[in-house]
C-alpha cells in the first residue's frame, strides 16, 4: 500500500517505521526529525526496535507516488492546517484515516475533506519523541479502526490486514465514536496530571491520592460521555484506564512532552471539549475545568 504518514512525530513515526517494512511510506513532518531521518534513517528503540531507512519530506508537494492511505497523526489542533495540505494529494479511492488524540477531529476534518475518504482510529501505544531521528517505544497499546458508520469494509478490512502484518495489534470496531470517547476518556486523567505533576504515567498508580482523582476524573467523564449518548460504565472505564497507565507506566504522555518541550498542547481538545459538552447538557465538570485551567496556565507560564 502507499501510505503517508502526515505527522512525523512520535506516535506517526513509530507506525511509519512498522508499516515500511511491506509498504512505501513517506513521512512528512517539519525541522530537524525530517532532515536526520532523510540523512541517517529513523531508529526506533525499546519495546520495539528497528532502523529503517525512509522518505521523509516536509511538504505533500514532494510526494510523488498516488497515496492509498494517509495516517493523520498530527496534533489536534493542527488538524485543520493538515487536512488543507492534504487535499491536493487525496484522489478518488484515498482513505484518510485519523489516529490522533481528542474528540473534535472528526467534526474538523470533515470541514475540508469529503466524508466519504474519512476513517478513525485510536491507540493506546506509547511513545517518546527521544531525539530527532530516533523515538523511544515505551508502552505496547492496541489499535481499533473504524468506518464513521460503522460498516466493516473491504478497505477498513485492508487496513486492520497491513496494520497486524506491520506488527501493530489492530482491531476493527462497529462503533469507533464510542472508543474515541473511551480513548478521551482516558486521556482526560492520564495527560493533564502527568503533565502537572511531571511524572511518568506509571506514578499516578503509585501514588494513592493521584490514584482517586484518576478516578473521579474518569468518573466525572464518563457521564459527560453518557449524556452524548455514549453509554460507558464509570467502573470499567476507571478499570480500562489504569491499564493503560500500567501499560504505558515508563511513558511521558504526549501532553508532558508537549509542556517540556515548550508546545502548545492538546488540553482544549481533550478536557476542554468535555467541560464544553458539560455545559451544553447542564453537567458539572469540576475537575475537568480544573485541568484545563491549570493546563493552560502551565502551558501560557
Ligand atoms: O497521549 C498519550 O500520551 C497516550 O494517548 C497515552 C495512551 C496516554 C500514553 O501516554
Amino acid at each position: 500500500m502507499n501510505i503517508v504518514i502526515f505527522g512525523a512525530g512520535a506516535i506517526g513515526s513509530l507506525f511509519g517505521a512498522l508499516l515500511s517494512k511491506n509498504n512505501s511510506v513517506v513521512l512528512v513532518g517539519r525541522g530537524p526529525h525530517i532532515s536526520c531521518i532523510q540523512e541517517n534513517g529513523l531508529t526506533v528503540k525499546g519495546k520495539t526496535r528497528l532502523s529503517v531507512t525512509v522518505p521523509a519530506v516536509e511538504s505533500t508537494k514532494d510526494i510523488s507516488f498516488t497515496p492509498d492511505l494517509i495516517l493523520l497523526t498530527v496534533k489536534s489542533y493542527d488538524t485543520e492546517t493538515a487536512s488543507k495540505q492534504i487535499l491536493n494529494i487525496i484522489q478518488d479511492e484515498t482513505m484518510v484515516l485519523s489516529l490522533q488524540n481528542g474528540l473534535d477531529n472528526i467534526e474538523r476534518i470533515e470541514q475540508i475533506i469529503e466524508k466519504n475518504h474519512i476513517l478513525a482510529g485510536v491507540s493506546t501505544h506509547g511513545t517518546i519523541f527521544s531525539k530527532p531521528g530516533e523515538i523511544t517505544h515505551t508502552g505496547k497499546g492496541k489499535t481499533i479502526l473504524g468506518e464513521l458508520d460503522g460498516h466493516q469494509s473491504k478497505r477498513l478490512e485492508s487496513i486492520v490486514h497491513i496494520f497486524n502484518e506491520a506488527g501493530i495489534d489492530t482491531q476493527m470496531s462497529e462503533d469507533i465514536v464510542k472508543e474515541i470517547w473511551i480513548k478521551a476518556i482516558i486521556n482526560s486523567s492520564i495527560n493533564p496530571l502527568t503533565a502537572f505533576f511531571g511524572c511518568k504515567n506509571g506514578y499516578l498508580l503509585d501514588n494513592p491520592l493521584l490514584e482517586k482523582i484518576v478516578e473521579c476524573v474518569c468518573m466525572e467523564s464518563s457521564l459527560i460521555a453518557s449524556s452524548e449518548g455514549i453509554t460507558l460504565s464509570p467502573s470499567e472505564m476507571i478499570e480500562k484506564t489504569k491499564e493503560v497507565i500500567r501499560d504505558t507506566a515508563l511513558n511521558y504522555s504526549s501532553m508532558l512532552q508537549s509542556i517540556q518541550q515548550g508546545k502548545k498542547t492538546e488540553i482544549d481538545s481533550m478536557n476542554g471539549t468535555l467541560v464544553r459538552i458539560g455545559v451544553d447538557r447542564h453537567i458539572d465538570a469540576p475537575l475537568n475545568e480544573i485541568l484545563t485551567q491549570l493546563i493552560t496556565s502551565l502551558g501560557s507560564s
